[in-house]
């Protein structure tokens, strides 16, 4: 058994129909039967529209739902055609948000939007599952860790509950492609955010996830990693069978 906490999160992004509720199914009778007694997290965000559905399918004691995005409006419900509100996200079932996801970003997403979502949302208590990442370019520039700084100081406030904040560190040039950073890329990249959230936010214990191309074969270099709660994973998490993998071979 391990005693430290780990966070596993399937981003389903736009893909999830209601028949896929048994890929939850065989993933939750797995979690029930063989790591009962481990530490973990396990959070499905799929697309909003299934949430309730699936949430009342009632797993929610063994895996948790989060959304992929939320909108800003400060009013809980009113007359905004298209918009899902952090009060509509929780009564439907989500614990958890995404916000700042690189494709959302890439579709609008400013630094003033991303700061007022991640208000919106810790008023109503949700947990923010904030992302944060480098694209290629900066990378190539050596400016990754000036990118994280300014994505960190334009959307988090020290007015909201920091304990509420889980960090997703995701290199734009990893989701999605099968490239992963090196270790030890990822170790100073998570080595710096560990610090730095502590020194500037006072974050006790700041959770720091990995996010971009985790796949079953790679997870156990990611593993090693300090400073890494976890992990955020797109393509490998849609199908119940390789989502296990990953899990199954974190922890043997
Ligand atoms: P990926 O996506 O695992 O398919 O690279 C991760 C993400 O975008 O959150």
């Amino acid at each position: 058994m391990s005693l430290k906490r780990t966070i596993f999160i399937a981003n389903w992004k736009m893909n999830g129909i209601p028949d896929d509720i048994k890929e939850i199914n065989k993933v939750a009778v797995f979690l029930q039967k063989k790591l009962k007694n481990y530490n973990k997290d396990i959070i499905y965000c799929p697309p909003a529209s299934l949430l309730a559905y699936f949430f009342k399918n009632n797993f929610s004691k063994i895996v948790k739902f989060g959304s992929q995005d939320v909108s800003i409006t400060k009013t809980p419900l009113g007359a905004f055609t298209g918009l899902l509100s952090s009060k509509i996200l929780k009564l439907s079932g989500a614990e958890y948000v995404i916000i700042g996801h690189s494709e959302k970003r890439a579709s609008g997403d400013t630094f003033k939007n991303i700061k007022e979502k991640i208000f919106l949302a810790s008023k109503e208590n949700l947990k923010i599952i904030f992302c944060i990442g480098e694209s290629f370019n900066d990378k190539k520039k050596n400016k990754s860790i000036n990118v994280l700084i300014k994505q960190i100081k334009n959307s988090i406030s020290k007015k909201i509950n920091l304990k509420n904040i889980i960090f997703a560190y995701e290199p734009i040039w990893s989701i999605g492609t099968g490239l992963v950073p090196d270790t030890e890329y990822l170790q100073k990249v998570f080595s710096f955010l560990n610090s730095f959230l502590r020194k500037n936010y006072s974050i006790k214990s700041p959770v720091i996830l990995y996010g971009g191309s985790v796949n079953a074969s790679n997870i156990k270099n990611l593993k090693i990693i300090n400073h890494c709660s976890g992990y955020l994973v797109g393509g490998a998490s849609l199908k119940a069978k390789n989502f296990i993998e990953i899990i199954k071979n974190y922890y043997n």
